[in-house]
């Protein structure tokens, strides 16, 4: 089977790489990918957001599986434009992909399904929005309802911070995003993430990972996309697994079926975990970056026969194969991300690297100038080990990214340190 993977990530790079060790797949096409997609597959100069575009290359290339990465071509309806032309695809349509794209239509999903998740009340209106905080006071989380790549969140200890993001919001910090605004009450415990397949009726979780957001050690500075990642996530034992399971997931894939927009394809479920009890903080309808990083690591060639259950509606019969192993990724990233950087850094020292089942430095932001690679956005390079221990898996990783000779790069050195767990 011709399968075409949509995204140029390390997210991206990493599905590739699952899906290449399984022996049906056939030829294999990423779009647009990097330079370390291109050594596994084909790489095409193809907007993953124009339904079109895609489903004019998937009918011409004769593609029989379409894996969506990211959320933008989701939203977009990439999914029912391939689903419209028959072509299998991993990913929800766009009315089902609200579940990431509006935050307060995933807690109104909440509210009819009594889905445990933090209190909260929304706003159209700057005004109303901070009379509301200063009658609630703080600590408070300001979010801006819409897709903002991960910047639309403050969890802010003081009424002030709270009122500079709504005003911030308002002003059109996050675009048409932050038109609407939500308060929330802060949700403490661990934070945990957990991966689920749903083909529309069955839900079969996939996977758990931690997530690491901001960007330097010990949790300090900006939020980002992620700039590490283990698996499984400790908090998600499980029981706590099953929980979220019966509690969250089950609930709100029958509620979307009854309302006659049908979840397909990966649901993520951002999950706070307080006392053995798991909370929704959010819903994603993709892979997270760089938590597929791990997870497809784990997982190894049998992900495209998950992925191909979930996208022909065949779950109820799928089974997960899970070693009792871990893996863990280290995000290296130019320096200066999150925020203004460079491109085009020049990084060194990949051809003597290994590349297993064990050690594989996935790519990100990279492309191949000339006969070498360069840096070509933020996040650059996710190095990822697996082992039988976390301490195995994390010992590899570091390994991996300590080879890589890049100095315009950093990353965090304390991935996996004080598990169980997210240091706090
Ligand atoms: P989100 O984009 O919704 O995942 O939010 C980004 C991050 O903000 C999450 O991963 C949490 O660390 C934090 N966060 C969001 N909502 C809450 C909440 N209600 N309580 C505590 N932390 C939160
Ligand atoms: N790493 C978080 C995300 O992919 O949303």
């Amino acid at each position: 089977m011709d399968i075409l993977v949509l995204g140029g990530g390390g997210r991206e790079h990493a599905l590739a790489w699952a899906i290449r060790r399984n022996p049906k797949c056939g030829r294999l096409f990423v779009a647009p990918g990097n330079a370390g997609t291109a050594a596994l597959a084909r790489n095409v100069a193809l907007d993953p957001a124009d339904g079109a575009a895609v489903v004019a290359f998937a009918r011409a290339e004769g593609i029989g599986f379409v894996v969506v990465g990211p959320e933008a071509p989701l939203v977009a309806g990439v999914a029912d434009a391939l689903a419209a032309a028959g072509i299998a695809v991993l990913g929800p349509s766009a009315a089902a992909a609200r579940l990431e794209a509006s935050k307060t239509f995933t807690k109104e999903v909440c509210a009819a399904t009594g889905a445990p998740t933090a209190a909260w009340a929304a706003f159209d209106d700057e005004a109303a929005a901070l009379a509301h905080l200063r009658r609630r006071g703080a600590p408070v989380v300001v979010k801006a309802d819409g897709l903002a790549a991960g910047k639309g969140v403050t969890v802010a200890a003081t009424v002030a911070a709270a009122a500079a993001a709504v005003t911030a919001a308002f002003a059109g910090a996050f675009g048409a995003a932050g038109r609407r605004v939500l308060l929330e009450d802060v949700l403490a415990g661990e934070e945990a993430s957990l991966f689920v397949l749903c083909d529309g009726t069955t839900a079969l979780a996939l996977g758990s990972a931690v997530d690491y957001k901001r960007a330097f050690d010990g949790d300090a500075g900006p939020n980002t996309g992620g700039m590490g990642a283990h698996s499984p996530a400790p908090a998600l034992t499980a029981a706590v697994e099953a929980r979220a399971m019966a509690t969250i997931v089950r609930p709100v894939v029958a509620e979307m079926a009854r309302r006659g927009t049908p979840f397909r394809g990966i649901l993520y479920a951002g999950l706070m975990v307080a006392a053995g009890i798991p909370r929704l903080v959010e819903f994603n309808v993709r892979f997270g970056d760089p938590e597929a990083q791990v997870l497809m690591m784990r997982l190894g060639g049998q992900a495209l026969d998950l992925m191909l259950a979930c996208a022909e509606g065949r779950l109820a019969a799928a089974r997960v194969d899970w070693a009792d192993d871990h893996a863990l990724t280290v995000v290296m990233a130019t320096r200066g991300y999150p925020g203004p950087h460079g491109t085009g850094s020049v990084i060194g020292g990949l051809d003597r690297l290994p590349g297993d089942s064990r050690r594989m430095l996935f790519h990100a932001a990279t492309e191949r100038r000339g006969g070498e690679v360069v840096a070509a956005g933020g996040r650059v390079l996710a190095a990822t080990g697996r082992g039988a221990t976390l301490a195995e898996a994390r010992a590899r990783a570091y390994g991996l990214a300590a080879a890589v000779d890049w100095p315009e790069g950093f990353y965090r050195h304390d991935i996996g340190d004080g598990a169980p767990g997210r240091p706090r």
